[in-house]
């Protein structure tokens, strides 16, 4: 019989994420979400080990406002779905070895669960879900991927990044213009302030005749800017911040709509932190309406990391009968290809 009431746990990185679906009515009951971006906000990015360390004190806690948010108790919890990776490997640990003790314990199967899938899945959870196939653009901090994405655990890799995610441009770019981390939303609300072409970066990669990207020579083209201006007002930077994420937005867009066009399909799903960009996706809108293309977009809350993602792709993986096993060894896979799993 089928898995009724999954639990998902998030903790590939810097958020501890728990949830709890009920894959028979098809619905989220609980999710629950600590952040650590004031933990790291001082050393201008994630410090694996304080990570792991705060993932062990959140993850009970968020357990217990889940299953009291739901009404639940955790004998009802049918089956345990986990982040195994990718992520920082102390930090994916905390979450495996709690889903694996705790499955062990209820006497329950596990499922891991790559974390892109989930970002991959998340629009499944909002009101207006996508159908299977559809092409994915995945954007976070770690992975700038577009996937075909021909059903659960049925993905292609169809172009990457070759150097820094679109989530790490952002990242580094809003650190050189001295904005707290993680700086894609603060980069993007300084843009908004910026004014249109007053200077213009490149739009790398955009004729490569291929699917992939290169992010990282916008980070350099932003420094170089900024270098020979010497001290920036505040007019400038967010100038700055809206010649950046117009060339980033505009590769993206260009680059889904080839894979959209190329596949014949008519779906392209955005998935990943970079996914809330407003506008990359007023963009994406546009640019979609035009060509009669239907794209998707996970709720707001779902397109950083959160546990619903994984309850979810684990509740998906459970009805195909993929990947279930029973509570025993593991591992953690702090580097998984997505096509892999
Ligand atoms: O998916 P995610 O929560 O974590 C990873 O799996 O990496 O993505 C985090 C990334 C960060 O780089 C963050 O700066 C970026 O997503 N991000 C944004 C926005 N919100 C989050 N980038 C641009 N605009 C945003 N509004
Ligand atoms: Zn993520």
């Amino acid at each position: 019989m089928p898995a009724m009431l999954i639990l998902g746990i998030e903790s590939s990185c810097d958020e501890t994420g728990l949830a709890l679906y009920d894959a028979q009515a098809g619905r989220l009951l609980a999710h629950a979400l600590h952040s650590q971006i004031v933990l790291h906000r001082d050393y201008g990015g994630v410090v694996p080990e304080l990570a792991s360390r705060d993932h062990i004190r959140r993850t009970v806690p968020l357990l217990r406002q889940v299953l009291s948010d739901a009404g639940r108790s955790l004998g009802e919890v049918d089956a345990v779905a986990y982040t195994q990776g990718p992520g920082l490997a102390g930090a994916l640990l905390v979450g495996a070895a709690f889903a694996e003790g705790l499955a062990a314990a209820l006497g329950r199967p596990v499922i891991p669960v790559h974390h892109l899938e989930g970002h991959l899945l998340s629009p499944l959870l909002s009101s207006r879900p996508p159908a299977f196939p559809f092409i994915a653009l995945l954007v976070s901090g770690g992975h700038s991927q577009l996937m075909f994405v021909a059903g659960v655990g049925q993905y292609r890799l169809l172009g990457e990044t070759l150097d820094d995610a679109a989530g790490e441009a952002f990242d580094k770019t809003a650190q050189l213009l001295g904005l707290p981390y993680p700086g894609g939303p603060a980069l993007s609300a300084l843009a908004e302030r910026g004014r249109p072409d007053v200077c213009r970066f490149p739009r790398p990669m955009l004729h490569s005749g291929n699917l992939d990207f290169s992010f990282s020579g916008l980070k350099t083209a932003a420094l170089t800017h900024i270098r020979e201006i010497g001290e920036p007002g505040e007019q400038q930077r967010a100038d700055i911040a809206r010649a950046f994420q117009d060339a980033i937005v505009e590769v993206l867009v260009e680059k889904s709509l080839r894979a959209v066009e190329q596949s014949g399909l008519g779906r392209l799903v955005v998935a990943g932190g970079v996914g809330a960009n407003r506008e990359l996706r007023r963009r994406l809108d546009e640019r979609t309406g035009k060509a009669g293309v239907s794209v998707f977009y996970p709720e707001f809350e779902f397109c950083t990391d959160n546990g619903a993602m994984i309850a979810l792709a684990g509740a998906l993986r459970c009805a195909a009968d993929i990947s279930r096993k029973p509570a025993g060894a593991f591992a953690v896979r702090p580097r998984w290809p997505l096509d892999d799993c």
